[in-house]
């Protein structure tokens, strides 16, 4: 028992880093933070007294039959088993209802944003600037951000603890979340409805910056990829479009069209790769390329063999699109 206390708390912490639940930092999240604590406090209201009465129980033994004793337990039996969870059941159902209505009100939209999920991976829309990207969400701070949701194959659920709860994204319907981020920061989300093999590997991530540093964020990432700098990119250019890169991939501005995998027009200002599988570094993007199973089993992108010299030339290029 004692190990077990410290054990349970810990892990407790643990989730709060990794999750954030319990570290909301937007109204969305504040008010089921809110909710959660009222939840946790009912259900402690019935478990308190019910592990008091088992130990009771267990440590003290049966008293002899008697009018005054049986008058006890049937006041035990009518109050714990009737008053009490229509009390507790009732409150938790009030409360669920308000925060029901308050989370569906839709506040004014400031910036729309479409999401689409694919095994195993977030494809991001642009669609007020007309520009896409994937697995990264950046958004203004202080502003409504509304989050369309769609799927391009099985359900996926969006869930960003420290803004907003989880909201399913399923075939053939729109669902909507909204963010609002009181500070700039990054912020990790999750998919959080099992999808496949690679369902821990599809996370993303939020950055919210200040208003002006997002235009400028979003000016960049309008511009077509710029032309390669120097002869090594070029090359670099030549074998993405001529091996399968641009069957699959977009890149703005050249004749990689393909649009099945994410858009790779301003890639190197990504922070991570295969949907937060790994850090976006030149090490991890040569695996990447090369044996994509070792990083992601299951995924579409296939292996690429290139020599060494392509791969460093493919580097080049990859690196410049700012
Ligand atoms: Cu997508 Cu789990």
């Amino acid at each position: 028992m004692s190990r077990v206390v410290p054990l349970t708390l810990l892990l407790l912490l643990g989730c709060g880093n990794a999750f954030g639940v319990l570290n909301p930092r937007g109204p969305i999240a504040a008010h089921i933070h809110e909710l959660w604590w009222l939840l946790f406090l009912l259900a402690l209201l019935v478990f308190a007294p019910v592990l008091a009465l088992l130990l009771y129980a267990l440590f003290h033994s049966r008293a002899k039959e008697s009018a005054p004793r049986r008058d006890v337990e049937r006041r035990l039996v009518v109050g714990g088993g009737l008053v009490m969870p229509i009390v507790v059941l009732s409150a938790m159902f009030v409360l669920t209802i308000r925060s029901t209505v308050e989370l569906s009100k839709q506040p004014t939209t400031d910036l729309t944003i479409q999401v689409i999920g694919h095994q195993w991976w977030w494809e991001i829309r642009y669609v007020d600037y007309g520009f896409d990207t994937a697995n990264e969400i950046t958004i203004p701070t202080e502003k409504n951000v509304r989050v369309e949701l769609q799927t391009r194959d099985v359900i996926h659920s969006f869930w960003l603890p420290e803004l907003s709860g989880k909201v399913d994204l399923v075939p053939g319907h729109t669902n909507a979340v909204w963010l609002n981020a009181k500070e700039a920061g990054v912020y990790q989300g999750y998919c959080a409805e099992f999808c496949g093999l690679q369902h821990a590997l599809m996370k993303f991530q939020v950055i919210a910056l200040r208003s002006d540093e997002f235009e400028n964020w979003a000016r960049a990432q309008q511009r077509n990829a710029l032309p390669p700098p120097d002869a090594l990119a070029q090359r670099g250019l030549q074998i993405f479009l001529t091996e399968e890169c641009a069957t699959c991939h977009v890149v703005r501005g050249t004749n990689a069209q393909g649009g099945k995998g994410p858009d790779l027009t301003h890639f190197a200002s990504r922070r991570t790769l295969a949907a937060g599988a790994v850090k976006n570094t030149r090490d991890a993007l040569a695996q990447w390329i090369r044996e994509p199973e070792k990083i992601k089993r299951g995924t579409t992108m296939p292996p690429t063999l290139l020599s060494d010299a392509d791969l460093q030339a493919l580097h080049a290029y990859m690196e410049s699109l700012k």
